[in-house]
């Protein structure tokens, strides 16, 4: 059966602003303890990679905990759009991927969306051909998919890239992947999940080395494996996938989001708050507590799956290099940035995963924040206060970053640019006031359109 082609080819950003987020902003009026508990979300990272994994199962599947994002709801309508049925029940997903390969998705969704990348496995396991736009780059890197592209030829696919769309097919009278051992030059995220999912239907044996550790990477496998997929070693740097025929429905709940939760505890932290968290898996932020307990707050684990902060009356000082899990994650780095510019010292963040994921340190000056960068280091001087101003998001975390900031501000900060906070961060500010933060949604006129002059300068 032939799959017709995404036809697209993916914009060089996922920020392309949706117009109501466009014409809102996030007005935060700082220095307010937040007190209480807060309910976390399901893992948007799970949530994109199991709905494209939903791809390999022929039959129903449900899938529970699935946070109500941006990002969700378009690759909801790109798995919509290949002909899958996909019905939404509260936090539950009903899918069908029986009918594969009627239609493609439209340009305009998947060009607003890199992880509509993850269908390719799937497609090429299920299949036997996929065509996927090329990703472009975003905000924080030129996100390239070599290594997805290398792991799926190694597997038997023929893959040619032409004018921005990737045309996987695979060769052979059984159009079935093969089986093959895959060494990973980096332990890509995407690429292991990409790599694992193809394998699951594969003639034989797959064997990823140097394999991505992630969470949900673990929570991929642990789906898969729910429908009868045979993976072993998930959440190692080794990960064995033994093809079988098919898989078969399943009813699964995704983990609860880790940077979510990070998130949370670093407001707590900025604040100088008491608040806990559910449900969390305590294990998914290991790193993340160790740096929040280094700088001066108690982290108290209450129960399996629940977590208490209790903010230090000062930051300490501390350095931070982002590596792949386990080691310190490059989605919490932005958001501890904003921590360490109150503390007593200074500090250094080294960003070695992305190439371009220091663009929050320009805004977190203009609220009198005292960072250089320096290469792929920021060196981050503490001030005794940050000042509320207007600023403008470029990405994801960093406008996490920047309402973290906000939260600890002398006075009002306005952010713009919120489509990125609502690709990742279900009704954050709806959590954030039932803390007691005082913050809202505003409409903005064109009038209060502020660019800021790090956006300037980029415009010009
Ligand atoms: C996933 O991105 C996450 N996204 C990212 O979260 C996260 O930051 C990242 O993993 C690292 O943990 C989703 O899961 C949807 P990678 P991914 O492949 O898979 C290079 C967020 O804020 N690379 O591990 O794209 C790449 O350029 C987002 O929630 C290649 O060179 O990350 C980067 O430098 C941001 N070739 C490094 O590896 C490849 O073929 C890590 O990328 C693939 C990756």
């Amino acid at each position: 059966m032939e799959v017709r082609p995404i036809t697209s080819s993916l914009s060089s950003s996922n920020s392309s602003l949706s117009p109501e987020a466009g014409q809102e902003a996030l007005h935060i009026w700082g220095r307010t303890p937040l007190k209480g508990h807060v309910t976390i979300s399901g893992a948007k990272n799970s949530a994109l990679v199991l709905m494209a994994g939903s791809l390999l199962c022929p039959q129903d599947c449900r899938l529970r905990n699935v946070p109500s994002l941006a990002d969700v709801n378009r690759m909801e309508q790109i798995l919509a759009a290949l002909g899958v049925r996909i019905q939404r029940n509260g936090d539950a997903l009903d899918i069908n991927a029986s009918d594969l390969g009627h239609s493609q998705a439209p340009y305009d969704l998947v060009s607003q969306l890199r992880a509509s990348f993850f269908v390719i496995g799937p497609l090429l396991a299920r299949l036997g051909v996929a065509r996927v736009p090329l990703p472009g780059g975003c905000a924080i890197g030129a996100r390239p998919v070599d290594l997805h592209v290398r792991g799926l030829q190694a597997m038997g696919a023929d893959v040619q890239i032409d004018h921005g769309m990737v045309h996987a097919y695979v060769t052979g009278p059984s159009r079935r992947l093969k089986g093959a051992r895959i060494y990973l030059d980096y332990p890509s995220v995407g690429a292991t999940e990409t790599l694992m999912m193809a394998a699951t239907l594969a003639d034989g044996e797959t064997i990823l080395e140097n394999a991505a550790q992630e969470p949900e990477v673990v929570d991929l496998a642990n789906f898969c494996r729910a429908m009868g997929a045979r993976i072993r070693g998930a959440g190692t740097n080794t990960i064995t996938i033994a093809g079988v025929p098919s898989l078969h429905t399943t009813d699964y709940s995704i983990i609860p989001d880790r940077i979510e939760a990070g998130t949370f505890l670093v407001a707590g932290a900025i604040t100088h708050s008491d608040i806990s968290l559910s449900p969390i898996i305590p294990d998914h932020l290991t790193a993340v507590i160790a740096k929040l307990k280094e700088i001066g707050s108690q982290v108290i684990v209450e129960a399996p799956n629940r977590i208490r902060l209790i903010g230090g009356q000062t930051l300490r000082a501390t350095d931070i290099e982002t590596l792949p899990y386990p080691g310190f994650p490059t989605d919490m780095q932005a958001q501890f940035m904003s921590l360490l510019t109150l503390a007593e010292g200074d500090s250094v963040i080294t960003e070695t995963v992305f190439e371009n994921r220091l663009r929050h340190v320009a805004e977190l000056n203009r609220m009198g924040a005292d960072i250089r960068v320096k290469g792929t280091h920021a060196i981050i001087r503490g001030v005794p206060m940050l000042s509320g101003a207007p600023v403008v998001a470029t990405d994801l975390r960093a406008s996490a970053a920047l309402v973290v900031a906000g939260l600890a501000a002398e006075g009002k900060t306005v952010i713009q640019g919120l489509n990125h906070l609502d690709r990742g961060y279900e009704h954050l500010e709806v959590k954030l006031q039932k803390l007691g933060a005082r913050l809202q949604r505003v409409p903005m006129d064109a009038s209060e359109v502020v660019v800021s002059p790090s956006t300037a300068l980029e415009t010009l």
